[in-house]
């Protein structure tokens, strides 16, 4: 069985997520989506919040493969833990390879088994981000072009505090 972990912060989850958690599915037995900690960015929900979120689109959308968590400690940790085989991480534009490469290349010496597996985002959504749907909410814009509706009343609020 084929086990792959999706880490992010999912701060909040959005479209461009969604994408490559379907895609992601349908190429593993079984997907973990982990909302995990990154120590340079500020989150703007709760754990408990994304966590929430990402569980309500797992079941709306119907991905039967699909579990969520999370983890406060290293990706990498959580990986062994789980005995997982691959990390799958979203690639929007050549600006998120460096980053990207960086953490494949620090989780593999942390542990040689951990194969990161990159997914070009669908040519839409290259410029999401959830920093671009806060932001835009921050100031009472419409964000329903990037997160789903059965979330985005909660989003919307959320952000307008
Ligand atoms: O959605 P993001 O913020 O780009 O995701 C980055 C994330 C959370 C996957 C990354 O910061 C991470 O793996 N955090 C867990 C702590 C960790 O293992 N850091 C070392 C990575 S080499």
């Amino acid at each position: 069985m084929k086990l792959a972990i999706y880490p992010g912060s999912f701060d909040p989850v959005t479209f461009g997520h969604i994408e490559i958690i379907s895609r992601a599915a349908k190429m593993f037995d079984k997907l973990i989506v982990l909302v995990s900690v990154n120590p340079l960015k500020p989150n703007s929900f709760t754990r408990e919040e994304r966590l929430e979120m990402l569980s309500e689109t797992v079941q709306v959308e119907g991905f039967d493969n699909v579990e969520v968590d999370s983890y406060d400690g290293l990706l990498i940790d959580y990986f062994k833990q789980r005995d997982a085989d691959v990390i799958v991480r979203g690639l929007r534009a050549v600006s998120d390879f460096e980053y990207e490469f960086q953490m494949a290349q620090a989780n593999r010496k942390l542990c040689p088994k951990a194969e990161t597996v990159f997914l070009a985002s669908k040519s839409e959504y290259t410029y999401f981000s959830s920093s671009v749907v806060k932001q835009i909410g921050m100031f009472g814009g419409d964000i329903k072009d990037f997160v789903p509706e059965y979330i985005l009343g909660r989003i919307a609020n959320r952000l307008k505090k």
